[in-house]
């Protein structure tokens, strides 16, 4: 029987914007999360106190992490997925010293995770910076902000060294050109030749958080961490296998000078084609040598591409603006379900880039609702997520090196795209509404049980 190795590690993903709540609580300084309480997309809130944020208590996680980590660890985690909230270590993020309470938090954490004997995966930025970075600074088009980042970075890798050995710099650094002001503080309307400047910033930043990372705790890993953005050509005309192969460039660029270390051609060109001025020194040259150790990407969905602009202007919808695929279908939000996609996707990156790789985003969300005997069956949960973790078997069988998985969400949180908790991702129910209504007591779900299994059999009892 195909098998996961017996390292292989099993675990979940959360982000502390969407489970943490706590916004103001112990020093913590407001971050562009808090003042989109509409979700990565929506309008900003600049008084930040005019409109009701579901993310203000989120799931409560910050009070209620160890009742939360017991359950992880009654599924038998071997890791979960976090991330530090920079706001909680520097408020602003220019000051010098760094914020003891917020340090003080996130050593309890792990010493939690540690008591379960679970792996703390940090994310240094999970789709928040300092909102003053973006007001007094404008966010990453700012030289400045790479060096408040290196602070930040090495301020917590000294701090942590002993609790936590696996490190991610920046939560799909490609979402940037989709959400230019959660990616890199740069506000609506602002111009492509900005991202792209701002992008470059926030590379240069990452490579640089690699080296300190390598200096300061030699025994850890630390990786990048892509939106695994596959696209497939909607037909086998040449002109639709071109614009896919561009499409796919867009975000395995960012793969490219983190794993390689360096600008490829085909971006330059693109930069040269569209009037793009993009200022890299020659240190920044020298900087981004340093390469990650491990890629980690998230992965939900595929779609299509074509280079008939008519098609593409009549079928755009979802988030990434995909052409949706005639073969497959999809979630309540429309994001496509396509579990081949993801050993393709892992052996796309594999032969790429000849690196580990580890899933730390996956999962279905979904509308769930107690049963009139309380009872969570969230078969649909169970199947998505069955036929996903088979695909990556099949990839570990074609020969590509997997770290591990983490499921996105394994306990329900507040979601990034809508801010809502209705699109639920958990093996465990939190009692809360998208009006703010519930008792956030906690219930297992039916594939509480299931990932549980999975994890015990190392995946043999996958189907
Ligand atoms: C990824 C993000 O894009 O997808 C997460 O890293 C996010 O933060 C997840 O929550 C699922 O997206 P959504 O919009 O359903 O929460």
């Amino acid at each position: 029987m195909k098998q996961f190795p017996t390292d292989f590690l099993w675990g979940g993903a959360i982000a502390a914007n969407q489970v943490e709540g706590a916004w103001r609580e112990d020093g913590k300084g407001i971050s562009t999360s808090d003042v989109q309480p509409q979700g990565i997309f929506g309008e900003v809130d600049e008084r930040k106190t005019d409109r009701f944020s579901l993310k203000d208590i989120a799931i409560d996680f910050y009070h209620r992490y160890p009742e939360d980590i017991a359950l992880f660890s009654e599924m038998g985690f071997g890791i979960l997925r976090v991330s530090i909230a920079w706001t909680r270590i520097f408020p602003k993020g220019d000051e010098s010293t760094p914020c003891e309470a917020g340090l003080a938090y996130y050593d309890k954490l792990f010493d939690e995770l540690a008591k379960h004997g679970i792996k703390a995966m940090v994310t240094l930025s999970h789709y928040e910076m300092p909102w003053h970075l973006v007001t007094e600074y404008g966010g990453w088009s700012n030289r400045e902000v790479i060096a408040f980042f290196e602070r930040y970075a090495k301020v917590v890798f000294k701090r942590y060294a002993e609790k936590v050995k696996w490190w991610l710099t920046f939560n799909e650094i490609n979402m940037s050109l989709h959400a230019p002001l959660t990616g890199v503080g740069l506000r609506a309307g602002c111009r492509e030749s900005d991202v792209y400047q701002a992008i470059h910033h926030q590379l240069v930043a990452s490579a640089l958080a690699v080296r300190a990372c390598h200096l300061i705790i030699p025994d850890a890993k630390i990786g990048n961490m892509l939106l695994g953005g596959l696209v497939y050509p909607l037909s086998c005309q040449p002109n639709d296998v071109l614009a896919t192969l561009q499409e796919n460039r867009k975000w395995l660029f960012f793969g490219d000078v983190q794993c390689r270390g360096a600008y490829p051609g085909y971006m330059l060109r693109y930069f040269r084609d569209q009037g793009i001025d993009v200022v890299i020194t020659e240190e920044d040259k020298h900087i981004l040598k340093q390469t990650v150790d491990f890629i980690s990407f998230s992965y939900y969905m595929t779609g299509c591409v074509t280079a008939d602009e008519a098609l593409n202007k009549q079928s755009r919808g979802n988030i990434l603006n995909m052409v949706p695929n005639p073969h497959l279908s999809a979630s309540e939000w429309g994001w496509q379900i396509d579990p081949v996609g993801l050993r393709t996707l892992l052996n796309v990156l594999w032969d790429r880039y000849r690196k580990p790789l580890f899933i730390v985003e996956n999962g279905l969300g979904a509308k769930d609702c107690p049963d009139e005997q309380g009872q969570l069956n969230d078969d649909y949960r169970i199947n998505y997520m069955n036929d996903h973790l088979v695909q990556v078997r099949e990839a570990i069988e074609d020969g590509v090196e997997v770290l591990g998985y983490t499921s996105w969400g394994p306990i329900d949180l507040i979601s990034a795209s809508k801010a809502e908790i209705s699109k639920r991702y958990g093996f465990i129910y939190v009692d809360r509404h998208d009006d703010g209504s519930g008792t956030l007591v906690r219930m297992k779900k039916k594939s509480f049980f299931w990932y549980q299994d999975v994890i015990r059999t190392q995946g043999a009892c996958l189907k």
